[in-house]
């Protein structure tokens, strides 16, 4: 019985670092996504967007840059950032010179996740004993150690990368196409503010919202967007066959961890994202993505290809 248990404890452990191992690839999906327009113009089918989320770089994960090397080639039309860049400063500079690379036509906008804001550092006890608190007691997070958002919020416009934080903003693409880009800041530190937006909304626009956490959608609803794009849930991160993933740490379900699904009424991209905070600096079952959405004039949502790229 020993020797049986042994032997299943020795599968599963080497399964998962198998698994860990497979997981510094990072695949490339795209996903084909159908919309109705109502607006005045015709044109749209076929607009790609590059949607990158929780990278979650220090000085340590260099090599989570690597696929951008690559991506760095194509000209998309917009390059869209739900949130955790960094994991701690010394992130800021490298992953925004990464994306500064990436080339869009209209525009490469980016939103703030919580790691953008609180460094989760293991070496910091004090913290951790204060984190427990405020978990217990629902108080605000920001008396953890932070960031330095103002750097990083100057380095991504140094890098050609507008950040929004509640903001909104319209571009008009050459055929006379309208598309608004509201970007909400990170809800999973209470920092979302969408009410004050809602009288900007142009119905004519292709609205595209972009946040963090797929969290409070009820919110963005007066929006009526074609697409929220979210990150965060990083496709479950700890995943168990039939099971699934463990925890989203949202308010999508286990089985809406990543990809395309429905909430509060609103059509949602999850990107499984491409990294992991260093508390549980691994993924299991829960490969990380970059994914490139093609907007087309069609009855179904259809992912067309996958392949690997870092
Ligand atoms: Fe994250």
């Amino acid at each position: 019985m020993t020797v049986l248990i042994l032997s299943i404890l020795a599968v599963l452990t080497l399964a998962v670092t198998f698994d860990i191992f497979r997981n510094r690839k990072i695949r490339f999906r795209t996903l084909r996504i159908p919309f109705e327009y109502s607006g005045s113009s015709n044109g749209k089918s076929g607009f790609r967007i590059l949607h990158v989320s929780d990278i979650h770089l220090t000085s340590s994960t260099m090599q989570r840059l690597k696929p951008f090397e690559n991506l760095a080639e194509t000209k998309w039309d917009f390059v869209l950032i739900t949130g955790d860049l960094i994991d701690d400063d010394s992130g800021i500079e490298p992953v925004c010179k990464a994306l500064g690379r990436l080339e869009a036509k209209y525009g490469k906008y980016a939103v703030l996740g919580n790691h953008d804001y609180i460094c989760f550092s293991a070496k910091n006890f004090y913290q951790w004993v204060r984190i427990l608190i405020n978990s217990f007691f629902k108080l605000p997070t920001s008396f953890c150690g932070s960031n330095d958002i103002e750097r990083l919020a100057a380095c991504l416009k140094e890098n050609g990368i507008t950040l929004l934080r509640n903001q909104l903003e319209e571009r008009v693409s050459e055929n006379g196409e309208k598309f608004q880009i509201i970007g909400i800041d990170d809800p999973s530190t209470d920092r979302d503010k969408p009410a004050g937006l809602y009288s900007s909304v142009n119905e004519d626009a292709f609205r595209l919202v972009i946040m963090h956490s797929p969290c409070r959608l009820r919110a963005i609803r007066p929006f009526k967007p074609e697409i929220v794009l979210c990150g965060h849930t990083h496709g479950g991160q700890i995943c168990f066959p039939l099971f699934g993933a463990l925890s989203t740490h949202s308010d999508a379900s286990r089985r809406e961890s990543s990809g395309l699904v429905y909430l509060e009424g609103c059509r949602v991209h999850i990107s499984p994202g491409i990294g992991a905070g260093r508390i549980v600096p691994f993924r299991i079952l829960a490969p990380p993505e970059i994914t490139e959405i093609v907007l087309e004039q069609s009855s179904s949502a259809i992912e067309v290809s996958a392949e690997k790229t870092g």
